[in-house]
Protein backbone atom coordinates (compact mmCIF):
# COMPACT_ATOMS: atom_id res chain seq x y z
CA UNK A 1 0.00 0.00 0.00
CA UNK A 2 1.57 3.16 -0.69
CA UNK A 3 2.17 5.92 1.64
CA UNK A 4 -0.41 8.25 0.30
CA UNK A 5 -3.75 6.48 0.18
CA UNK A 6 -5.71 6.95 3.22
CA UNK A 7 -6.05 3.87 5.02
CA UNK A 8 -9.57 3.62 6.99
CA UNK A 9 -9.41 0.09 7.28
CA UNK A 10 -10.62 -1.01 10.87
CA UNK A 11 -7.64 -2.87 11.39
CA UNK A 12 -4.35 -3.23 11.18
CA UNK A 13 -4.66 0.68 10.99
CA UNK A 14 -1.74 3.29 10.03
CA UNK A 15 1.50 2.64 11.72
CA UNK A 16 2.62 6.02 12.63
CA UNK A 17 6.50 6.88 11.57
CA UNK A 18 7.97 7.09 14.56
CA UNK A 19 6.72 3.31 15.54
CA UNK A 20 7.90 2.03 12.15
CA UNK A 21 11.12 3.78 12.99
CA UNK A 22 11.61 1.98 16.04
CA UNK A 23 11.49 -1.04 14.71
CA UNK A 24 13.91 -0.40 12.03
CA UNK A 25 16.61 -1.80 14.79
CA UNK A 26 18.83 -4.38 15.10
CA UNK A 27 18.10 -7.66 16.92
CA UNK A 28 18.66 -8.21 20.52
CA UNK A 29 19.21 -11.23 23.00
CA UNK A 30 15.27 -11.77 23.52
CA UNK A 31 16.85 -13.41 27.26
CA UNK A 32 18.73 -10.64 27.95
CA UNK A 33 18.40 -7.33 30.25
CA UNK A 34 17.65 -5.06 28.10
CA UNK A 35 14.47 -7.25 26.47
CA UNK A 36 13.34 -7.66 29.90
CA UNK A 37 13.47 -4.16 30.33
CA UNK A 38 11.50 -3.54 27.18
CA UNK A 39 9.00 -6.07 28.09
CA UNK A 40 8.68 -4.72 31.62
CA UNK A 41 8.20 -1.17 30.13
CA UNK A 42 5.44 -2.62 27.24
CA UNK A 43 3.56 -4.66 30.54
CA UNK A 44 3.13 -1.93 32.39
CA UNK A 45 1.98 0.42 29.75
CA UNK A 46 -0.68 -1.94 28.18
CA UNK A 47 -1.96 -2.25 32.05
CA UNK A 48 -2.40 1.73 32.08
CA UNK A 49 -4.27 1.67 29.14
CA UNK A 50 -6.45 -0.97 29.32
CA UNK A 51 -6.60 0.60 33.29
CA UNK A 52 -5.89 -2.31 35.42
CA UNK A 53 -3.11 -3.31 38.04
CA UNK A 54 -4.16 -6.83 36.94
CA UNK A 55 -1.14 -9.49 35.44
CA UNK A 56 -1.11 -8.88 31.66
CA UNK A 57 0.30 -11.21 29.51
CA UNK A 58 1.51 -10.43 25.61
CA UNK A 59 1.63 -13.36 23.61
CA UNK A 60 2.86 -13.43 19.65
CA UNK A 61 -0.72 -14.20 18.05
CA UNK A 62 -3.47 -11.80 16.63
CA UNK A 63 -6.52 -11.86 18.76
CA UNK A 64 -7.59 -14.78 18.20
CA UNK A 65 -4.96 -16.21 20.29
CA UNK A 66 -6.10 -13.89 23.35
CA UNK A 67 -9.48 -14.92 22.91
CA UNK A 68 -8.19 -19.37 23.00
CA UNK A 69 -6.12 -18.25 25.69
CA UNK A 70 -8.91 -16.88 28.13
CA UNK A 71 -10.98 -20.28 26.91
CA UNK A 72 -8.74 -22.54 27.66
CA UNK A 73 -6.71 -21.20 30.97
CA UNK A 74 -10.09 -20.97 32.48
CA UNK A 75 -12.56 -23.37 31.31
CA UNK A 76 -13.09 -27.41 31.83
CA UNK A 77 -14.70 -29.39 29.20
CA UNK A 78 -18.78 -29.06 29.42
CA UNK A 79 -18.59 -25.78 31.00
CA UNK A 80 -21.15 -23.24 30.27
CA UNK A 81 -20.31 -20.14 28.84
CA UNK A 82 -23.07 -17.12 27.96
CA UNK A 83 -21.92 -15.04 24.98
CA UNK A 84 -23.71 -11.17 24.73
CA UNK A 85 -23.26 -11.26 20.97
CA UNK A 86 -24.17 -8.60 18.79
CA UNK A 87 -22.60 -10.03 15.63
CA UNK A 88 -19.55 -10.95 13.58
CA UNK A 89 -16.87 -11.03 16.47
CA UNK A 90 -18.86 -11.87 19.48
CA UNK A 91 -20.76 -14.98 17.59
CA UNK A 92 -16.65 -15.61 16.73
CA UNK A 93 -15.07 -16.19 20.00
CA UNK A 94 -18.39 -18.34 21.25
CA UNK A 95 -18.01 -20.60 18.10
CA UNK A 96 -14.40 -20.40 19.44
CA UNK A 97 -15.77 -21.31 22.77
CA UNK A 98 -17.61 -24.64 21.15
CA UNK A 99 -14.59 -25.91 19.29
CA UNK A 100 -13.20 -26.48 23.16
CA UNK A 101 -15.94 -28.30 23.67
CA UNK A 102 -17.40 -25.76 26.09
CA UNK A 103 -21.69 -25.40 25.43
CA UNK A 104 -21.79 -21.89 24.85
CA UNK A 105 -24.69 -20.09 23.97
CA UNK A 106 -24.94 -17.07 22.84
CA UNK A 107 -28.00 -14.70 23.55
CA UNK A 108 -28.14 -12.82 20.49
CA UNK A 109 -28.41 -8.90 20.77
CA UNK A 110 -29.65 -6.48 17.92
CA UNK A 111 -26.77 -5.68 15.82
CA UNK A 112 -28.48 -2.31 15.10
CA UNK A 113 -29.21 -1.15 19.56
CA UNK A 114 -26.82 -3.84 20.96
CA UNK A 115 -27.13 -5.81 24.25
CA UNK A 116 -30.58 -6.56 25.67
CA UNK A 117 -29.69 -5.94 29.41
CA UNK A 118 -33.19 -7.14 30.60
CA UNK A 119 -32.91 -10.91 28.59
CA UNK A 120 -29.19 -10.77 29.80
CA UNK A 121 -30.59 -10.24 33.67
CA UNK A 122 -33.23 -12.86 33.47
CA UNK A 123 -31.02 -15.29 31.48
CA UNK A 124 -29.09 -14.80 35.11
CA UNK A 125 -31.63 -15.08 36.87
CA UNK A 126 -32.65 -18.32 35.14
CA UNK A 127 -29.62 -20.09 36.05
CA UNK A 128 -30.16 -21.05 39.62
CA UNK A 129 -27.71 -23.83 40.02
CA UNK A 130 -24.72 -21.28 38.86
CA UNK A 131 -23.87 -23.79 36.30
CA UNK A 132 -22.95 -20.56 33.73
CA UNK A 133 -19.41 -20.38 34.11
CA UNK A 134 -18.42 -17.42 32.24
CA UNK A 135 -20.40 -14.27 29.73
CA UNK A 136 -18.53 -13.55 26.89
CA UNK A 137 -18.72 -9.40 25.40
CA UNK A 138 -17.26 -7.78 22.63
CA UNK A 139 -16.36 -3.98 23.35
CA UNK A 140 -16.99 -2.93 20.23
CA UNK A 141 -18.39 -4.86 17.60
CA UNK A 142 -16.10 -4.09 14.50
CA UNK A 143 -18.40 -5.48 11.82
CA UNK A 144 -21.37 -2.77 12.88
CA UNK A 145 -19.53 -0.41 15.10
CA UNK A 146 -21.84 -0.85 18.07
CA UNK A 147 -20.49 -0.63 21.43
CA UNK A 148 -21.66 -2.77 24.51
CA UNK A 149 -21.99 -1.09 27.95
CA UNK A 150 -19.41 -3.42 29.78
CA UNK A 151 -20.12 -1.12 33.26
CA UNK A 152 -23.26 -2.07 32.93
CA UNK A 153 -23.04 -6.04 32.21
CA UNK A 154 -21.11 -6.12 35.60
CA UNK A 155 -24.29 -4.07 37.27
CA UNK A 156 -26.54 -6.71 35.75
CA UNK A 157 -24.35 -9.80 37.11
CA UNK A 158 -23.43 -7.90 40.66
CA UNK A 159 -27.80 -7.55 40.81
CA UNK A 160 -27.96 -10.65 40.33
CA UNK A 161 -25.00 -12.17 42.53
CA UNK A 162 -23.88 -14.25 39.58
CA UNK A 163 -20.38 -15.53 40.03
CA UNK A 164 -19.89 -16.21 36.15
CA UNK A 165 -16.11 -15.05 34.68
CA UNK A 166 -16.36 -11.94 32.77
CA UNK A 167 -14.48 -11.61 29.51
CA UNK A 168 -14.40 -8.59 27.36
CA UNK A 169 -13.49 -8.57 23.98
CA UNK A 170 -11.63 -4.92 23.19
CA UNK A 171 -10.02 -5.89 20.19
CA UNK A 172 -10.93 -3.03 19.08
CA UNK A 173 -11.77 -0.47 21.57
CA UNK A 174 -8.49 -1.01 23.22
CA UNK A 175 -6.65 2.95 23.43
CA UNK A 176 -10.06 4.21 21.24
CA UNK A 177 -12.68 3.40 23.67
CA UNK A 178 -13.36 3.89 27.50
CA UNK A 179 -12.47 1.02 29.33
CA UNK A 180 -11.71 0.23 32.65
CA UNK A 181 -10.86 -3.19 33.44
CA UNK A 182 -10.78 -2.78 37.44
CA UNK A 183 -12.75 -0.53 38.15
CA UNK A 184 -15.50 -2.48 35.82
CA UNK A 185 -14.64 -5.61 37.18
CA UNK A 186 -13.75 -7.40 34.27
CA UNK A 187 -11.84 -10.60 34.74
CA UNK A 188 -10.70 -10.89 31.16
CA UNK A 189 -9.65 -8.45 28.67
CA UNK A 190 -8.59 -9.59 25.63
CA UNK A 191 -6.70 -7.13 23.34
CA UNK A 192 -4.32 -6.84 20.10
CA UNK A 193 -1.47 -4.95 18.80
CA UNK A 194 -2.84 -3.88 15.37
CA UNK A 195 -5.53 -1.04 15.61
CA UNK A 196 -5.88 1.44 18.34
CA UNK A 197 -2.28 0.64 19.73
CA UNK A 198 -1.20 1.60 16.16
CA UNK A 199 0.85 -1.49 16.00
CA UNK A 200 2.03 -4.22 13.22
CA UNK A 201 -0.15 -7.24 13.41
CA UNK A 202 1.13 -9.89 15.92
CA UNK A 203 0.74 -9.41 19.39
CA UNK A 204 -2.51 -9.70 22.18
CA UNK A 205 -2.83 -9.38 25.39
CA UNK A 206 -5.06 -10.22 28.12
CA UNK A 207 -5.14 -8.79 31.48
CA UNK A 208 -6.35 -11.14 33.82
CA UNK A 209 -8.19 -10.57 37.26
CA UNK A 210 -6.69 -12.32 40.50
CA UNK A 211 -10.35 -13.89 40.23
CA UNK A 212 -9.61 -15.62 37.32
CA UNK A 213 -6.16 -16.63 37.77
CA UNK A 214 -7.18 -18.63 40.89
CA UNK A 215 -10.16 -20.20 38.23
CA UNK A 216 -7.37 -21.19 35.90
CA UNK A 217 -5.87 -23.21 38.42
CA UNK A 218 -8.98 -25.42 38.76
CA UNK A 219 -9.67 -24.98 34.57
CA UNK A 220 -8.76 -28.50 32.71
CA UNK A 221 -8.94 -28.23 29.06
CA UNK A 222 -5.49 -28.79 27.88
CA UNK A 223 -3.41 -26.01 26.87
CA UNK A 224 0.60 -25.72 26.22
CA UNK A 225 1.30 -22.21 23.82
CA UNK A 226 -1.33 -20.53 25.95
CA UNK A 227 -0.28 -21.96 29.52
CA UNK A 228 -0.48 -18.85 31.44
CA UNK A 229 1.66 -20.79 34.49
CA UNK A 230 4.46 -21.23 32.02
CA UNK A 231 4.49 -17.55 31.65
CA UNK A 232 3.79 -15.65 35.09
CA UNK A 233 6.34 -15.42 38.17
CA UNK A 234 5.16 -14.04 40.85
CA UNK A 235 2.36 -12.51 38.43
CA UNK A 236 4.69 -10.93 36.42
CA UNK A 237 5.26 -12.22 32.55
CA UNK A 238 9.00 -12.94 32.90
CA UNK A 239 8.45 -15.96 29.78
CA UNK A 240 6.79 -16.25 26.20
CA UNK A 241 6.44 -19.72 24.73
CA UNK A 242 8.80 -19.60 22.59
CA UNK A 243 11.45 -17.07 20.59
CA UNK A 244 10.04 -13.53 21.88
CA UNK A 245 9.06 -11.20 19.01
CA UNK A 246 11.98 -8.65 19.51
CA UNK A 247 10.94 -5.80 16.50
CA UNK A 248 7.25 -6.42 17.48
CA UNK A 249 8.13 -5.07 21.52
CA UNK A 250 9.93 -1.97 19.94
CA UNK A 251 7.38 -1.37 18.38
CA UNK A 252 4.78 -1.80 21.12
CA UNK A 253 7.09 0.18 23.86
CA UNK A 254 7.55 3.58 21.27
CA UNK A 255 3.32 3.58 20.47
CA UNK A 256 2.95 2.88 24.49
CA UNK A 257 5.37 5.88 25.46
CA UNK A 258 3.23 7.97 21.97
CA UNK A 259 0.28 7.18 23.88
CA UNK A 260 1.69 8.08 27.00
CA UNK A 261 2.93 11.60 25.83
CA UNK A 262 -0.53 12.40 24.01
CA UNK A 263 -2.31 11.34 27.01
CA UNK A 264 -5.44 8.36 27.17
CA UNK A 265 -7.36 10.29 28.03
CA UNK A 266 -7.01 13.29 25.25
CA UNK A 267 -7.28 10.41 22.75
CA UNK A 268 -9.82 9.02 23.84
CA UNK A 269 -11.80 12.14 23.23
CA UNK A 270 -10.03 12.65 19.91
CA UNK A 271 -11.24 9.06 18.93
CA UNK A 272 -15.07 10.46 20.45
CA UNK A 273 -15.14 13.78 18.14
CA UNK A 274 -13.94 11.88 15.08
CA UNK A 275 -16.54 9.42 15.29
CA UNK A 276 -18.76 12.22 15.59
CA UNK A 277 -17.63 14.15 12.98
CA UNK A 278 -17.91 10.52 10.79
CA UNK A 279 -21.83 10.58 12.35
CA UNK A 280 -22.66 13.95 11.24
CA UNK A 281 -21.41 13.69 7.65
CA UNK A 282 -23.38 10.18 6.97
CA UNK A 283 -26.35 11.93 8.70
CA UNK A 284 -25.80 14.58 6.40
CA UNK A 285 -25.89 11.95 3.33
CA UNK A 286 -28.69 9.98 3.97
CA UNK A 287 -31.31 12.93 3.48
CA UNK A 288 -31.07 11.67 0.13
CA UNK A 289 -32.03 8.24 1.05
CA UNK A 290 -29.60 6.00 -0.12
CA UNK A 291 -26.80 5.61 2.38
CA UNK A 292 -28.07 5.02 6.12
CA UNK A 293 -25.58 4.79 9.29
CA UNK A 294 -26.24 1.16 10.39
CA UNK A 295 -26.28 1.81 14.26
CA UNK A 296 -28.54 3.85 16.69
CA UNK A 297 -26.28 6.93 17.72
CA UNK A 298 -26.88 5.48 21.88
CA UNK A 299 -24.60 2.44 20.98
CA UNK A 300 -21.90 3.95 18.39
CA UNK A 301 -18.37 3.28 18.45
CA UNK A 302 -15.37 5.89 18.70
CA UNK A 303 -13.42 3.85 16.83
CA UNK A 304 -15.44 2.86 13.65
CA UNK A 305 -18.61 3.61 12.13
CA UNK A 306 -20.58 1.28 9.64
CA UNK A 307 -22.59 2.96 6.57
CA UNK A 308 -25.29 0.87 4.66
CA UNK A 309 -26.49 1.01 1.22
CA UNK A 310 -30.22 1.17 1.08
CA UNK A 311 -30.03 -0.56 -2.55
CA UNK A 312 -28.72 -3.69 -0.49
CA UNK A 313 -25.58 -4.28 -2.58
CA UNK A 314 -22.70 -2.43 -4.52
CA UNK A 315 -20.82 -1.63 -1.44
CA UNK A 316 -17.63 -3.92 -2.85
CA UNK A 317 -17.60 -1.58 -5.97
CA UNK A 318 -17.88 1.54 -4.43
CA UNK A 319 -14.91 0.41 -2.19
CA UNK A 320 -12.65 -0.22 -5.37
CA UNK A 321 -13.58 3.02 -6.60
CA UNK A 322 -12.65 4.85 -3.67
CA UNK A 323 -9.00 2.81 -3.82
CA UNK A 324 -8.50 2.94 -6.97
CA UNK A 325 -9.83 6.60 -8.21
CA UNK A 326 -9.20 8.36 -4.84
CA UNK A 327 -7.15 6.32 -3.06
CA UNK A 328 -9.27 5.61 -0.05
CA UNK A 329 -9.16 2.38 1.59
CA UNK A 330 -12.22 2.06 3.29
CA UNK A 331 -13.13 -1.47 5.43
CA UNK A 332 -15.84 -3.74 3.71
CA UNK A 333 -18.84 -5.44 5.30
CA UNK A 334 -18.25 -8.38 7.07
CA UNK A 335 -20.85 -11.47 7.86
CA UNK A 336 -24.16 -10.40 5.88
CA UNK A 337 -23.13 -7.63 5.92
CA UNK A 338 -21.03 -8.10 2.95
CA UNK A 339 -21.57 -5.68 0.18
CA UNK A 340 -24.45 -3.95 1.83
CA UNK A 341 -21.74 -2.02 3.93
CA UNK A 342 -18.51 -0.07 4.21
CA UNK A 343 -16.88 0.89 7.35
CA UNK A 344 -14.60 3.84 7.97
CA UNK A 345 -12.51 3.16 10.59
CA UNK A 346 -11.50 6.75 12.87
CA UNK A 347 -8.83 4.59 15.24
CA UNK A 348 -4.98 4.77 15.94
CA UNK A 349 -3.23 7.03 14.33
CA UNK A 350 -5.40 10.03 12.22
CA UNK A 351 -5.92 13.60 12.12
CA UNK A 352 -8.50 16.09 11.38
CA UNK A 353 -7.56 16.98 7.89
CA UNK A 354 -7.09 13.03 6.90
CA UNK A 355 -10.40 12.25 8.67
CA UNK A 356 -12.05 15.47 6.05
CA UNK A 357 -10.27 14.07 3.37
CA UNK A 358 -11.45 10.46 3.26
CA UNK A 359 -14.43 11.85 3.82
CA UNK A 360 -14.34 13.95 0.55
CA UNK A 361 -12.99 10.92 -0.68
CA UNK A 362 -16.19 8.73 0.40
CA UNK A 363 -18.39 12.01 -1.41
CA UNK A 364 -16.31 11.67 -4.65
CA UNK A 365 -16.75 7.66 -4.95
CA UNK A 366 -20.44 8.22 -4.32
CA UNK A 367 -21.12 11.11 -6.92
CA UNK A 368 -19.03 8.77 -9.49
CA UNK A 369 -20.82 5.87 -8.65
CA UNK A 370 -24.30 7.35 -9.19
CA UNK A 371 -25.41 7.11 -5.28
CA UNK A 372 -27.52 9.98 -4.17
CA UNK A 373 -26.21 12.38 -1.15
CA UNK A 374 -27.41 15.02 0.97
CA UNK A 375 -24.73 18.03 0.36
CA UNK A 376 -23.48 19.57 3.02
CA UNK A 377 -21.35 16.72 5.14
CA UNK A 378 -17.89 18.18 5.08
CA UNK A 379 -19.17 21.35 6.45
CA UNK A 380 -21.47 19.11 9.37
CA UNK A 381 -17.92 16.92 9.63
CA UNK A 382 -16.15 20.42 10.02
CA UNK A 383 -18.26 21.88 12.71
CA UNK A 384 -18.52 18.93 14.69
CA UNK A 385 -15.02 18.60 14.73
CA UNK A 386 -14.60 22.26 16.03
CA UNK A 387 -17.15 22.24 19.05
CA UNK A 388 -16.71 20.69 22.54
CA UNK A 389 -16.40 16.56 22.70
CA UNK A 390 -19.32 15.08 23.20
CA UNK A 391 -19.15 13.86 26.83
CA UNK A 392 -18.49 10.15 27.14
CA UNK A 393 -21.78 8.39 26.87
CA UNK A 394 -21.46 4.40 28.06
CA UNK A 395 -18.68 5.19 31.15
CA UNK A 396 -19.51 6.75 34.39
C1 LIG B 1 -13.82 -7.24 17.94
C2 LIG B 1 -12.82 -8.16 17.32
N1 LIG B 1 -12.61 -9.35 17.89
C3 LIG B 1 -11.72 -10.22 17.38
C4 LIG B 1 -11.01 -9.94 16.24
C5 LIG B 1 -10.03 -10.93 15.70
O1 LIG B 1 -8.74 -10.42 15.94
P1 LIG B 1 -7.50 -10.91 15.07
O2 LIG B 1 -7.85 -10.67 13.65
O3 LIG B 1 -6.37 -10.05 15.56
O4 LIG B 1 -7.28 -12.35 15.38
C6 LIG B 1 -11.21 -8.72 15.60
C7 LIG B 1 -10.49 -8.39 14.35
O5 LIG B 1 -10.79 -7.48 13.65
C8 LIG B 1 -12.13 -7.80 16.16
O6 LIG B 1 -12.33 -6.62 15.58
Amino acid sequence: MSEDVFFQNPGPTNIPFRVMEAMRRPVIDFRGTAFREIVAECIDGVGKVLRTQDPVIIYPATGHGAWEAALVNLFSPGDEILSLSIGYFGNGWAQYAKQFGLKATILQGHPQTGVDYEAFAEALKADGGRAIKGILVTHCETSTGAMTDIKRVREVMDSVGHPALLLVDIISSLGCADFRMDDWGVDIAAGASQKGLMLATGLSFTGISAKALEQSKQAKLPRAYWNWSAMLVDGRQQNFPGTAPVHLFYGLQESLRMIAEEGLDAILQRHRSYAAAVRAAVATWSTAGQVQLYVAPEVASPAVTAVILTQGSGAERLRATALADYKVQLGGGLGDLVDRSFRIAHMGKLHASQLLGVLAGVEMTMAQEGIAFGSGALEAARSTLAAPTEPLRLAS
